[in-house]
């Protein structure tokens, strides 16, 4: 909940703007206070009447209205809040902010303020890959604000890519996490994620199917929780969660040097696909096709086991390890299995059979094996696993020396 916190919602002029009505009412929901700013422009999409209808409050659109300045001056307004989100960020705000331009209400009390930000950008998908807006998010990070989103898909003008503002239940979690406690505040996780690419030559791999949809999913729930998240990610098409370091990675011996770089931390999710084996044989050089020969031999040697390797740390394990099993046949034998083999805490087994649908999907079924038992979860959406994972982890940590 957010009984009480006091959010500073900055509307800039994009026509995702209708959809901060909705993030509006989701944060008076969650029971936060809510003043709005708008820019000119967001006023040509919704209208003051209707921010101020929702939010219950006045709404501020002029640096010098006089009343406003008797009432509540601008920077009063910018600092009596305990975070200020822009939503949506337009790329125009977002460079005056980069460059500390302060030409309105919007652009003053974002340089004014001393409270945390939280950008939720929105912009059609060229303007959002355009260098110079590439350079004014990396100052914006760089200098602590958060940023949720945008996400790809269909933006207004008909066109897709990313650009697409996030939607107003995953800026509210973004704020929830920016603003409470959680649970998991002061503790540190690791999570992997994703694939990870043995090289064959420079231009050949050997690799996984994994999206990494679900280890980043895990990796946002324990940050919303309050958790320190390290994500340690192989090659994904997914954009880096916020409020997190995220450690890109190739191979499994980069992925396992980059875990144990992260020692020591309280919990250890191992959701990546790692792949077995390394290519002993890599070539340095492009290997070339010979029409007339045989196809090159490839030889494989194991690679290192992080799960593993992070489950018998010694003093220097993680409180809890939870791993993941991928099995396509003889789910829970294969997973109990692994809980021994590899010593880790939990294991979540999934079905990912081709007639499961759970590769690339959206969507997972999951059984959460403890020494406790097997607790069976419905099909429900990979974020909410993570949700639900998040929250078990939580329970089980809390009062775990
Ligand atoms: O042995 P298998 O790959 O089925 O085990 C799956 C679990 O072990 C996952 O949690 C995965 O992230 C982890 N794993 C690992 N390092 C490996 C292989 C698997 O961390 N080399």
């Amino acid at each position: 909940m957010l009984d009480g916190r006091r959010v500073l919602l900055v509307i800039s002029g994009g026509i995702a703007a209708y959809k901060s009505l909705e993030l509006i009412r989701r944060l008076k929901d969650r029971g936060a206070d809510i003043r709005c700013v708008m820019t000119a422009n967001a006023q040509n999409f919704v209208t003051p009447l209707a921010v101020q209808t929702l939010s219950g409050n006045k709404v501020f659109a002029d640096t010098f209205s006089l009343t406003d300045e008797h009432e509540i001056g601008h920077i009063t307004l910018a600092r009596d809040c305990d975070l200020v989100v822009v939503a949506p960020a337009t790329a125009n705000l977002l460079a005056k902010m980069a460059h500390g331009l302060a030409d309105d209400l919007a652009s003053t009390a974002l340089l004014v303020t001393d409270k945390p930000i939280l950008v939720a950008p929105a912009m059609n998908f060229r303007m959002w890959g355009h260098p110079a807006t590439r350079a004014n998010m990396a100052t914006l990070k760089e200098r602590g604000v958060h940023a949720v989103g945008p996400n790809a898909g269909m933006l207004a003008e008909g066109e897709s890519g990313l650009g697409r503002m996030a939607e107003p239940a995953e800026i509210l979690a973004a704020v929830e996490g920016l603003l409470s406690s959680g649970p998991l505040r002061g503790l540190k996780a690791l999570v992997t994620s994703g694939p990870t690419f043995e090289p064959i030559d420079p231009v050949r791999f050997i690799g996984n199917r994994s999206s990494g949809k679900q280890g980043h999913a895990i990796a946002s729930a324990l940050a919303r929780l309050g958790a320190e998240v390290t994500l340690i990610t192989g090659p994904v098409k997914l954009p880096d969660p916020p409020d997190m370091k995220v450690v890109h990675v190739e191979t499994a011996r980069e992925m396992l040097g980059a875990a144990l770089g992260c020692l020591p931390v309280d919990i250890a999710v191992c959701a990546a696909a790692v792949a077995d084996w390394t290519v002993s044989n890599a070539s340095k050089e492009k290997r070339k096709k010979d029409p007339n020969g045989p196809p090159p031999a490839i030889e494989l040697a194991a690679n290192p086991d992080i799960l593993a390797t992070l489950s018998e740390k010694g003093s220097a394990r993680p409180r809890l390890v939870v791993g993941f099993a991928a099995e396509t046949e003889n789910l829970l034998t294969h997973a109990r299995a692994k809980l021994e083999r590899k010593g880790c805490d939990w294991i979540v087994a999934n079905d990912v059979s081709p007639s499961s649908g759970t590769f690339g999907s959206d969507f997972n079924t999951v059984h959460l094996i403890t020494q406790g038992g097997v607790e069976d979860w419905p099909r429900i959406a990979k974020a909410d696993v993570a949700e639900r994972l998040a929250w078990k982890i939580a329970d089980s940590v809390k009062g775990k020396p």
